[in-house]
């Protein structure tokens, strides 16, 4: 048995709650076969340009080199590195200080409830830059926490008494804090009015239409309406009137039951809720975690949290009209008749794309929550050919109600067939046209295992490679360019891979090269001048399958002539995730998550210090624009 820090979110729930093999012989061979044939397609089409209007065309031309920086190669070091002519800095770390009354980070005893409650939470991931009043306000996600590192003053990395199970809550939810350059560099500004921890204690509210059902009532909150806390939240996201959207992930590892052998029902079990957690002993300190005492709260997480970072006393709002899944992120678009248009993944095994349209439009005045209350939700389809749909989870379609659609979304999708995808990490829209993308990261399932549902996780369509080790971006463009059409084309930008250790499809699309390559996509974003940057959370062993690729990164794309380059690399044991910009375009922030997530790191600061989840501000050395 590997060592719980060894396994994924996504293993942790396999381990407790295993699947079924679901895929009968015949039908992945079926598919293997046609899938030989769509590969063809995609390696031949290479960049892309060369087949002009038969693949999503955009407005930019192809006139030759975008990028403004030099690639890097790949590295295995315990630092970060930029391309020459460019330079990181560390603006903020874990339990750095947000308050003068905020303890200075403890080396031997890695803190307490009470200094973690003062400082910076744990984890960086999605992040977004909010200009107010000639300041810069930043709202970031603090993910999760790593047990060995958080609790590594203790016996094997658990947690001793109860201020330690504190302590780690704490060091989850969204942190905002202003920041500023004060001449040498990016910090924190201390006791800005607008500096505030959001956490798993945190009053919100539950609105939409599942607000007040019966699944969502508590015996602390007989209303369904009022709820504590966020947590496990991944991808960022912000709305047309400059509110956050942090987005809640994998909320199911939180929960648990003093009697192992509690049975969930199966509603909860196809979010991975299961009699044990995943070593956080939340339910040890707060019965509402323990699911065979408060068997709906779970129902009350794996929803898109709004917080309005200029209002600190403002209460963040569950957004139940967006669904209930492992949200990654929330790309919001205004389509072009004004109606909203939020497209989210749900990042597990074989899991679903979604997309949220408002019923109102948005414009100057309107009622803002009234946009994020009353729409409809649909999930993907893909079909083999290079079209999709969205299928549309109302209550005539699904046999369920509006509240249970929006409570239970993965079971809607199910119900209506939509494509199980290779875990649906970050989506980004593209600025200068139509086009969005969605990073499909990897899943060691496809074609192997049904996923949580039962749903088959076929060898096809955007999904082409069984057991998928590297992952994948799949784009698509609306039908006429309306974001809210029933139909859409797409295609894949890029199928990562490594081509110097494969010769089939595991080399990767054409775009791929020893130079560039990378696994595992996460993070997307674009830049205003419409370059996509990408992110990894992949395998950093540098050896066999990922030979040569070193640690995660960040990579530029273009999505016109399909060329990528690679332009960050972070230090040993991390991921890249979350990335933003200062108002002036002149730094670009990137969160650097979990270094040393098994012991093998002391970044940012050397010697034997703690590592430290992060986030470093790049600028060019001549102080011009990155984005
Ligand atoms: Fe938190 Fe799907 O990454
Ligand atoms: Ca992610
Ligand atoms: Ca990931
Ligand atoms: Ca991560």
């Amino acid at each position: 048995m590997k060592k719980d820090h060894d396994l994924s979110f996504d293993d942790f729930d396999e381990a407790v709650n295993p699947r079924p093999e679901g895929c009968d012989f015949d039908v992945v061979v079926e598919e293997a076969l046609s899938r030989r044939g769509f590969l063809g397609g995609v390696l031949a089409m290479g960049g892309f340009a060369a087949l002009g209007g038969a693949v999503l065309p955009t407005g930019a031309k192809a006139n030759g080199n975008r990028f403004a920086f030099d690639a890097v190669a790949a590295s295995t070091e315990d630092s970060i590195v930029v391309p020459k002519g460019y330079k990181a800095e560390v603006v903020m770390r874990w339990a750095d200080a947000m308050w003068s009354d905020s303890v200075a980070f403890d080396q031997d005893t890695r803190g307490t409830a009470e200094t973690q409650a003062r400082t910076f939470g744990d984890n960086t991931d999605g992040m977004e830059i909010f200009m107010h009043e000639g300041r810069t306000l930043m709202a970031i996600n603090n993910e999760y926490t790593n047990r060995n590192i958080i609790w590594g003053n203790r016996e094997e990395g658990k947690f001793a008494n109860a201020d330690d199970v504190e302590k780690g809550m704490l060091a989850h939810g969204v942190s905002v804090v202003e920041i500023a350059h004060d001449g040498t560099g990016w910090g924190i500004v201390i006791d800005s009015p607008f500096n505030r921890r959001i956490t798993p204690q945190t009053e919100m509210a539950l609105t939409g239409p599942a607000a007040g059902h019966d699944l969502l009532k508590t015996a602390a909150d007989p209303s369904g309406t009022k709820t504590f806390g966020t947590w496990n939240n991944c991808g960022s996201g912000t709305t047309p009137w400059g509110t956050y959207l942090a987005c809640e992930e994998n909320f199911n590892g939180y929960f648990s039951a003093e009697d192992e052998n509690h049975e969930v029902s199966a509603e909860l079990k196809r979010y991975g809720i299961s009699a044990s957690d995943w070593g956080y002993g939340w339910a040890t300190i707060d019965d509402r975690f323990d699911v065979a005492k408060t068997p709906n709260e779970p129902n009350r997480a794996g929803y898109v949290v709004e917080i309005d970072p200029r209002d600190p006393n403002s209460t963040p709002k569950k957004r139940t009209a967006l669904g209930r899944f492992k949200h990654e992120n929330a790309e919001c678009v205004v389509n072009n008749d004004g109606r909203l248009v939020i497209y989210m993944g749900d990042d597990e095994r074989g899991e679903f794309l979604y997309r949220y349209v408002s019923n109102g439009v948005y414009a100057a005045g309107v009622d803002t929550d009234e946009l994020m209350e009353n729409g409809s939700l649909y999930a993907a389809k893909f079909d083999a050919s290079g079209k999709g749909t969205w299928l549309a989870l109302t209550p005539e379609n699904t046999g369920m109600t509006q509240a249970e659609i929006c409570i239970h979304t993965r079971i809607a999708a199910s119900k209506m067939g939509a494509t199980t995808m290779d875990r649906p990490e970050w989506v980004t829209a593209n600025p200068n046209s139509d086009e969005v993308y969605c990073a499909l990261t990897n899943n060691k399932n496809r074609g192997v295992k049904t996923n949580k549902g039962g749903d088959e996780t076929p060898v096809e369509g955007p999904n082409p490679r069984e057991a998928n080790k590297y992952g994948q971006i799949v784009r698509w463009k609306p039908e006429g360019g309306d974001h809210a059409a029933g139909g859409f084309d797409w295609d894949l930008y890029v199928l990562a891979g490594n081509p110097t250790v494969h010769q089939d499809d595991r080399a990767g699309s054409d775009n791929v090269n020893e130079g560039n390559m990378f696994n595992s996509p996460d993070g997307l974003a674009f830049d205003s001048n419409g370059l996509l940057w990408i992110q990894t959370d992949g395998k950093y062993s540098n050896a066999d399958d990922f030979a040569g690729q070193g640690n995660n990164q960040m990579l530029a794309g273009d999505p016109v002539t399909g060329e990528i380059r690679r332009f960050l690399v972070g230090p040993k044991e991390a991921e890249v995730t979350g990335l933003c910009w200062s108002g002036d375009r002149r730094t670009m922030f990137v969160g650097i998550q979990h270094p040393g997530e098994r012991g093998d790191s002391h970044w940012p600061d050397g010697g034997t210090s703690v590592p430290r989840s992060a986030i470093i501000a790049v600028t060019r050395e001549d102080g011009g624009l990155v984005g």
